[in-house]
């Protein structure tokens, strides 16, 4: 007459996916990473926007305000809307940008690698680790030292 508990725990199976990768990323592998990126942007503290805005302290700036470059309105709109360029935010974007950014300027398909995505992130981080920092949580983020 106990009829079969079969299933009853099939519903409560969560996976939840955290971002290992994104943690783990290689700044000196994303440097190589970033050449993908060098023909629009530059880096380099104070060197001209070229297609692209200047991205060296883009980690942890607001999006859409880097001072004397055109941004498309959706940048500029997400800026507005207290949007900033942490970690997981520049992981959605570059993995695909016009997901994140309808009608963005940048014409780039994307990085599809999450590793590709981590390295250049933490390239990123560490050309400005004090804007990332200032975004992260107040605990211990750690730059990677192996
Ligand atoms: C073909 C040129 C091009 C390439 C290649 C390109 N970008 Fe961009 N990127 C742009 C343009 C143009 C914008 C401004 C977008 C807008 O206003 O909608 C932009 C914007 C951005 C922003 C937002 C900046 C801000 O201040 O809000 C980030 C972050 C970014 N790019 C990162 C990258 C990374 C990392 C790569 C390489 C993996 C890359 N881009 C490759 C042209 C490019």
């Amino acid at each position: 007459m106990s009829s079969s508990l079969r299933g009853a725990f099939a519903a409560t199976l969560i996976v939840v996916f955290g971002l290992p990768a994104l943690a783990d990323g290689d700044p000196a592998q994303g440097e190589k990473v970033f050449k993908k990126c060098l023909a629009c942007h530059s880096v380099a503290v104070g060197a001209p926007s070229k297609v692209g805005p200047n991205l060296h302290d883009v980690a942890g700036r607001k999006t859409g305000t880097f001072e004397g470059f055109k941004f498309s309105k959706v940048m500029i709109g997400m800026g507005e809307e207290g949007h900033v360029w942490t970690p997981e935010e520049l992981d959605k974007f570059l993995e695909n940008p016009k997901s994140v950014a309808p009608g963005t300027k940048m014409t780039f398909a994307g990085l599809k690698k999450a590793e590709e995505r981590a390295d250049v992130i933490a390239y990123l981080i560490s050309l400005h680790p004090e804007g990332a920092a200032a975004q992260a949580a107040p605990e211990t983020e750690g730059t990677p030292t192996d």
